[in-house]
């Protein structure tokens, strides 16, 4: 087995020199010249550099660091005064990871309101005729309005956190029906998934699979189908309801079974695979992870175990040898090859900030047994 702890530190030469290369601002992608594009508060992907601070400050207790990570939550205050660029289903990805963080990180009171208020943002997103979270653009939009993606189940966690911290179910029980919903319809008879399923914005029929990000319709999204490993994971850990455990373990014998030679996933696992075709590490990052949670909760006896354990081993044994930039001075995203959308031709094959922050989970999992933000300790 690895040794995990070297690894880590040479994340921290890289987040440290981001700390100064980005200021306030949040990296998201790099389009293919290794620089991170820099947002401010507009996008769904700012908890991840968050997420990365408040991990490498609880290992690490460097006051740097620290000071970083708080200034972000400052931010992600003040976007959600501003109510900015919050019409979407994403809040649990950004305030998970950033004021939850903090709450979890060092119990600061102030960062657990702002947590229950994002909840709430998130709780504007629930359609009651169709019993779901709607993903993107306003309620009634033709196009996305009974539309749910395999992604939201990430955001649920912020739901279950809210019911746990106020006792009101409410929070609770949507996420559950949203849960199972995505199970019945986004996860296919042979385990692999849909990325996105329309409901009838009227009477919550069932219309079809789709994708946005994904080869075709009918293809598996590789980030996708982790997405689903990791969030039935915790919806069973949040629920109890063993058909959500299930779930995970087959969503993730499914992946490990259709990766490549060298273990981490192509962008999609029916898009052709030849020489060149994108990879996307974060995939296998955030199904590392996934797996890692699942194995928390399968019996200790569960005939998968030992190849499920194998996966996370060997998915990782490869990221850091074959994809990991290893505290290079002059490299500022941990992990090479992501892909954001090869379909949208948006940043493929570069770095992606989610599957940094998911590499170092992965890394902390491993080392210290320390989750990242989903649920409290
Ligand atoms: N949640 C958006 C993505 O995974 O690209």
């Amino acid at each position: 087995m690895m040794d995990w702890k070297p690894v880590i530190e040479q994340t921290l030469i890289t987040t440290r020199l981001n700390i100064k290369r980005f200021g306030e601002a949040f990296p998201i992608v790099s389009f293919g010249d290794g620089k991170y594009h820099l947002t401010d508060q507009k996008d769904w992907t700012e908890g991840f550099w968050s997420g990365i601070l408040w991990l490498s400050y609880e290992y690490s207790k460097d006051p740097d660091i620290h000071a970083a990570a708080v200034q972000t939550v400052d931010s992600f205050r003040r976007r959600m005064e501003a109510q900015q660029a919050l019409e979407h289903h994403d809040i649990g990805f950004l305030y998970s990871l950033s004021a939850k963080a903090r709450w979890i990180a060092e119990q600061d009171e102030a960062s657990r309101q702002l947590a229950l208020q994002a909840a709430e943002v998130l709780m504007k997103r629930w359609r009651p005729a169709s019993r779901i979270f709607q993903a993107w653009g306003p309620e009634g939009d033709p196009d996305n309005g009974g539309r749910i993606i395999i992604d939201c189940l990430m955001n649920l966690p912020l739901l279950y956190f809210a019911a746990e911290q106020t006792g009101d179910r409410r929070y609770a029980d949507c996420a559950t029906i949203h849960a199972e919903k995505s199970r019945r319809f986004l996860v296919r008879g042979d385990d692999s998934s849909y990325h996105t399923f329309y409901f009838d914005q009227e009477n919550g029929n069932a219309i079809r699979g789709g994708t946005a990000q994904g080869y075709q319709d009918g293809s598996t999204w590789t980030r996708g189908q982790a997405w689903g490993v990791y969030g039935f994971a915790l919806a069973y850990r949040y629920t109890r309801e063993e058909r959500f455990l299930e779930t995970s373990r087959r969503l993730a014998l499914h992946f490990l079974e259709h990766l490549p030679a060298d273990h981490v996933a192509y962008w999609d696992f029916d898009a052709p695979q030849e020489e060149g075709s994108p990879r996307d590490s974060s995939a296998s990052a955030i199904f590392v992870c996934g797996v890692l949670e699942l194995l928390e909760h399968l019996p200790e006896s569960h005939p998968d175990r030992a190849l499920l354990d194998e996966a996370v081993q060997q998915s990782m044994d490869s990221l850091v040898k074959n994809y990991f930039t290893a505290g290079d001075l002059t490299e500022e995203g941990f992990l090479r090859h992501g892909s954001y959308s090869v379909r949208g031709n948006s940043a493929p094959d570069d770095f992606v900030i989610w599957g940094d922050y998911f590499f170092l989970e992965a890394l902390l999992r491993l080392e210290r047994g320390v989750p990242g933000y989903w649920y409290g300790r």
